[in-house]
């Protein structure tokens, strides 16, 4: 890959700035290309220990000053006004003296903005903390676990001889938290925590394209028409079964987006993540309590043709190949062929030039599950393995997960 020069770079940074500036200031691909340009000056232009600096003097005590900030509601009091440091210490009861340091830190590294002397108003990153759960979960998430959980890894890795990890009940996270149980098993009795990761679940891919929307897949085409003629009508005729769809948003937002969409919505998950969610599911959608390691009721025998398709949206990736071919194995017997589709919505890793996003996702998923992200010659071999073939994968914006749809073979 070329190494664009310091000179390349700020040229290429004027012309998409004047192009975001002129006409149109709201265009979010323009924007995206000017961060990702501005970005690879930053890093072009740092020093081994500028970047070093970074890292250890602004971006991990950040994390800790923004769990305090949630921790004492900060953030909602420098919303409401309250901007001088007196004001916020009696707010918050927090010792002067002390809340100066947080303040300070926050202020220097933009998470809040100094307008003079012991005074602050909020930033784009705290402001939002403020105002949406998702924001201030993912930042708690990744205070409160993966912090602890990453620290584990260089000394599991060292212990089981530099091996891929597959075992998801002796991963770095289990040492962390010291359990033997696989996550989703032990964060059932962790109050408040299911919470916050599907707070943060929603949060990490808010402002992508949905996998539905304009240029993406096909559902028209693909589900919808010729969904009864295919086979899928009559009264238990189902559409579509989200499978560890986790609260519904995805099948919520697809039941909004095509509401004349004929056949049944289910969201399936573990009953404790369904059941606080089951009666407030919009018409159409059914809530169903399932463990994806045992048969899928959603099969022909029950509706005459199994669900014209079965979506997993980042449930692969939490798992190891084993895991995941025994979900698979549970799928396969309730799909017909020819009619019966299988989407799955994960990242595919790039063979070259892969993007933080998955890169990143794909270390903490096997810090917590020995699962991961996979190159689509892995999910290839994965989904062959079960007696399934890719038709097609559909490809969204740099960083998004994929779509790759499956039949049976
Ligand atoms: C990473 S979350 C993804 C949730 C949802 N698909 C989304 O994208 O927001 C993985 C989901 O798998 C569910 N899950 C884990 N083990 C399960 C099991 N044995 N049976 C059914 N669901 C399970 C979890 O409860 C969780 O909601």
């Amino acid at each position: 890959m070329s190494n664009p020069s310091i000179p390349d770079l700020v040229n290429r940074i004027s012309t998409l700035g004047s192009q975001l500036s002129e006409s149109n200031a709201d265009n979010e691909k323009a924007r995206r290309s000017l961060l990702t340009a501005a970005r690879n000056l930053c890093l072009r232009l740092e020093t081994p220990i500028e970047t070093l600096r970074r890292i250890v003097w602004s971006e991990l005590p950040l994390l800790a000053c923004l769990q305090i900030g949630n921790d004492i509601d900060l953030f909602s009091h420098l919303g409401r006004g309250t901007n001088s440091l007196s004001q916020l210490a009696e707010t918050t009861h927090v010792d002067p003296a002390l809340l100066s340091r947080i303040l300070k830190h926050l202020a220097a590294v933009g998470a809040i903005t100094e307008t003079g002397a012991d005074s602050y108003t909020p930033a784009p990153l705290t402001a939002a903390i403020a105002q949406e759960a998702m924001y201030r979960d993912i930042a708690q998430i990744a205070f409160q676990m993966h912090q602890v959980s990453y620290a584990q890894v260089p000394k599991h890795l060292r212990e089981t001889g530099y091996q891929n990890p597959t075992d998801p009940t002796s991963c770095p996270f289990n040492a962390a938290f010291k359990t033997a149980k696989p996550y989703f098993v032990w964060s059932k009795d962790q109050p408040g925590l299911d919470e916050m990761l599907h707070n943060a679940l929603e949060g990490y891919v808010s402002d992508y394209r949905r996998w539905f929307d304009e240029g993406g897949y096909p559902v028209r085409e693909r589900l919808i028409a010729g969904f009864e003629e295919r086979g899928g009508g009559g009264e238990e005729g189902v559409m579509l079964v989200d499978i560890g769809g986790g609260r519904g948003r995805d099948i919520c937002a697809f039941r909004e987006e095509f509401p004349d969409a004929p056949g049944r919505l289910v969201l399936q998950d573990m009953e404790n993540v369904v059941a606080p969610v089951r009666d407030s599911l919009p018409k159409g959608v059914e809530g169903m309590g399932y463990d994806f390691y045992t048969t899928q009721p959603i099969k022909e025998e029950l509706s005459d043709t199994g669900a014209h398709a079965y979506y997993l949206h980042s449930v692969m990736h939490n798992l190891p190949d084993t895991a995941c071919r025994s979900i698979l194995s549970n799928i396969v017997p309730a799909m017909r062929k020819g009619y019966s589709k299988l989407l799955i919505h994960d990242h595919v890793i790039l063979d070259v030039g892969a993007d933080f996003v998955a890169t990143g996702l794909d270390f903490a998923m096997m810090t917590y599950f020995a699962g991961g992200e996979r190159a689509e010659s892995k999910w290839r071999r994965l989904l062959e393995s079960e007696g399934l073939k890719i038709s097609k994968i559909w490809v969204f914006e740099e960083g998004s997960e994929k779509l790759i749809e499956a039949e049976l073979a």
